[in-house]
């Protein structure tokens, strides 16, 4: 099936009031104005004066007296001043994209009253102050992605009463304001890649949806808590095809990656009561028949606003494709519709980025069967019923950063399947029956980030499992480790900021003791949930970390004299040796560590003491603050073998303490 939907960007391309056109073979009655290139295109005057190194608006001296569009990108323009732009009050459209814009002083826009389109994306605009946007009454389009906009002010865009489409994706916003669209009626929003944590209904939503077509909200850091329940009742309530890509949750961490719509509202928000939620939801009333308007309005014949032809795009039969409205990409859903075989979706679109195919019947990955998606970078084969995924099937997907293979029936994971993904960060396997992992398997994808392994049969890693990776987030949850090795396999998570354990049977033996050790230098906040002991039996239910090394492993303890026969040793040295360099707290087993110490003090006192009476002796009269601080050299010499002062400090107070 080949489906002709309407580029969304070619709407907001349409006036929705008429501008008096030109014939293109007319006479251009107008001047042009050096540097710049003039044409009549689409019966509309253009003025081109990208590229030409104007630092102010000013420098454009010249009037015209017919609508026009200006197009100013790529200059280095740094500021826009009060009243730059009166002199070009015709102006229906100007472009500013790709310029050094820092400040839009108040009132710079002032006079551009018939002006339609504004493009500011790609400068360096931080704020938009409630002045920013004054005199622009009529103005319809507002794209500034790829700024790095922190603040906007509720007031920003309440003269802005004819707004449809606004463009913010890419900057930094942390939050909305509160009212900032109660004086618009977007039909286009898109908020992808900001720092967004959720979005209230009150103050917010209730002014989003009266009139919308289209809302991006992807690669925001949304936090899956209950507040978020609002923003989840109000997509169940705008038209399905409204929403463009998915609400990916960033936190809580047993969440990431899921999307918001799929996840269950107790799940977000166990405590609450539906009862309450409506209540946070506002009146009851209030949405409900926006919902109706909104779909009258989406099956509004598109093509009556709409000066181009549509662009086609190519959709595999029984899916849902969108095109985004910057990139061109093109969302690809074909969830829920009972495919076995990848190898179905046919046509093949092109310029695929996101491709979601969860929740289908899929069994088998073949190679062949990403041949012509290399432009992916998500794919989502969740819930589907893989068991059999075949070496190099992903090696066509160069540029994927995301996939998702959760909730299938995976045995095993091994190095081939996963050749070619070197841009891979996102890799999720949760709930599969996954019992082995073989060496290096991830080992190929120098930028993974996270690995998702909760809900499987995992008993042991093998060593390298995560070598050649820089793994910033690690899920372990839920699968039948007894302990986990230091060596060769934690030891490669010196970049983990998240890592979750809880819900293993954690064998709390000697062989525990590095894992111990190891956890105990990680703060708190890394560490997500408990690590509890399940055997042996006096252990059972506690946190391993609350627990003394030495009532785990008792050998510590009666073993320091003689060459005990201690499991994993070896790593317990090197790692408390690593410990007590960084300061870590209870790094070295106390009876080793007294023992040490003794042996190298006995020997360190007789050599000190040596040459502490041939110093004093030479420096009779030094003041004794100041000879204590030459005593204090005169061991450190001595005593070379502690290279870290703190380790110098101990060994002063067991000087002392004998
Ligand atoms: C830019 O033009 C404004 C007038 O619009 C003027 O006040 C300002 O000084 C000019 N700035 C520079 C750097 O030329
Ligand atoms: C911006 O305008 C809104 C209302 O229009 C007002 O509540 C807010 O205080 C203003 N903010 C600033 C910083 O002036
Ligand atoms: C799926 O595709 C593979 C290879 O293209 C083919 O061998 C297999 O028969 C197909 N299975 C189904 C159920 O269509
Ligand atoms: C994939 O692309 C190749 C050309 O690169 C083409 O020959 C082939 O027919 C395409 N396959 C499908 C299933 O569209
Ligand atoms: C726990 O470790 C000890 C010592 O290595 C071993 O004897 C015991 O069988 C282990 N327990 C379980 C449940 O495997």
């Amino acid at each position: 099936m080949m489906l002709w939907v309407t580029l969304l960007s070619t709407i907001a391309l349409g006036w929705t009031t008429p501008i008096p056109l030109l014939e293109d073979s007319e006479e251009i009655d107008e001047p042009c104005f050096e540097p710049c290139y003039c044409e009549v295109k689409e019966g509309i005057f253009h003025i081109h004066c990208d590229s030409k190194g104007f630092t102010n608006v000013s420098q454009i001296a010249q009037i015209w007296n017919r609508p026009f569009k200006l197009n100013l990108q790529r200059n280095s323009m740094r500021k826009l001043y009060f009243n730059s732009f009166l002199h070009l009050n015709n102006a229906i459209s100007i472009n500013l994209g790709n310029n050094a814009l820092q400040d839009i002083h108040a009132g710079a826009f002032n006079g551009l009253g018939i002006l339609k389109r504004l493009f500011l994306h790609e400068n360096k605009l931080e704020v938009f102050r409630n002045d920013t946007f004054l005199g622009l009454e009529s103005l319809e389009y507002l794209q500034a992605d790829y700024n790095v906009i922190k603040r906007i002010e509720s007031g920003a865009f309440r003269h802005l009463h004819k707004l449809r489409v606004l463009i913010l994706n890419d900057n930094l916003i942390p939050v909305l304001p509160n009212y900032l669209f109660r004086s618009v009626s977007l039909t286009h929003l898109d908020l992808r890649g900001n720092r967004l944590k959720t979005l209230p209904y009150k103050g917010t939503l209730e002014y989003v949806g009266r009139s919308l077509m289209e809302i991006q909200l992807e690669e925001n850091p949304w936090n899956c808590v209950c507040e978020i329940v609002q923003l989840k009742t109000w997509l169940e309530r705008i038209p399905y095809t409204a929403l463009v890509g998915e609400i990916t949750c960033e936190y809580p961490f047993h969440l990431h990656g899921k999307d918001l719509r799929e996840i269950k509202r107790g799940e977000l928000c166990p405590l609450k009561n539906p009862s309450s939620l409506r209540r946070d939801l506002g009146p009851q009333e209030s949405p409900q028949p926006r919902v109706a308007s909104i779909q009258v309005l989406t099956s509004h014949p598109l093509l009556v606003i709409q000066t181009r032809p549509p662009i086609p795009i190519i959709c595999p039969a029984r899916c849902i494709c969108n095109l985004h409205i910057n990139d061109l990409g093109l969302t690809v859903n074909c969830k829920e519709k009972s495919f076995h075989n990848i190898s179905e979706l046919l046509p093949r679109p092109l310029n695929a980025k996101k491709l979601y195919l969860s929740g289908n019947l899929i069994q088998k990955i073949y190679r062949s069967d990403f041949w012509n998606f290399s432009s992916l970078d998500l794919l989502h084969l969740g819930n589907n019923r893989i068991s059999y995924v075949q070496e190099g099937a992903f090696i066509n997907l160069p540029n994927l950063k995301s996939l998702y293979l959760n909730g299938n029936d995976i045995e095993r994971l091994t190095p081939g399947m996963f050749r070619g993904l070197q841009m891979l960060s996102y890799l999720y396997f949760e709930y599969n029956v996954i019992r082995e992992i073989q060496p290096n398997s991830f080992a190929l994808m120098p930028n993974l980030q996270l690995v998702f392994l909760n809900d499987n049969l995992l008993r042991f890693l093998p060593n390298d499992a995560f070598a050649g990776t820089n793994l910033a987030r690690l899920n372990l949850r839920n699968n039948y480790f007894l302990s986990l090795p230091v060596r060769g396999v934690l030891e490669h998570l010196s970049s983990i900021v998240q890592i979750d354990l809880h819900q293993n049977p954690w064998n709390c033996t000697c062989d525990i003791v590095p894992l111990k050790q190891w956890l105990e230098k990680l703060s708190s906040v890394i560490v997500v949930g408990d690590v509890i002991c399940k055997t042996p039996e006096f252990a059972f239910g506690k946190d391993l970390r609350s627990l003394e090394p030495e009532v785990i492993c008792p050998e510590l303890k009666s073993s320091s004299g003689s060459n005990p026969v201690l499991p994993g040793r070896e790593d317990l040295n090197t790692e408390g040796s690593k410990l007590s360099e960084a300061g870590g707290r209870g790094a070295v087993p106390l009876s080793v560590l007294i023992l040490s110490l003794l042996i190298l003090f006995i020997s360190a006192v007789f050599l000190a003491a040596g040459f502490f009476a041939f110093v004093l002796r030479r420096r009779k009269n030094l003041p004794f603050r100041k000879r204590s601080e030459v005593d204090l050299t005169g061991i450190q010499m001595q005593c070379r073998i502690f290279e870290d002062p703190r380790e110098l400090d101990v060994s002063l107070t067991f000087f002392f303490l004998l």
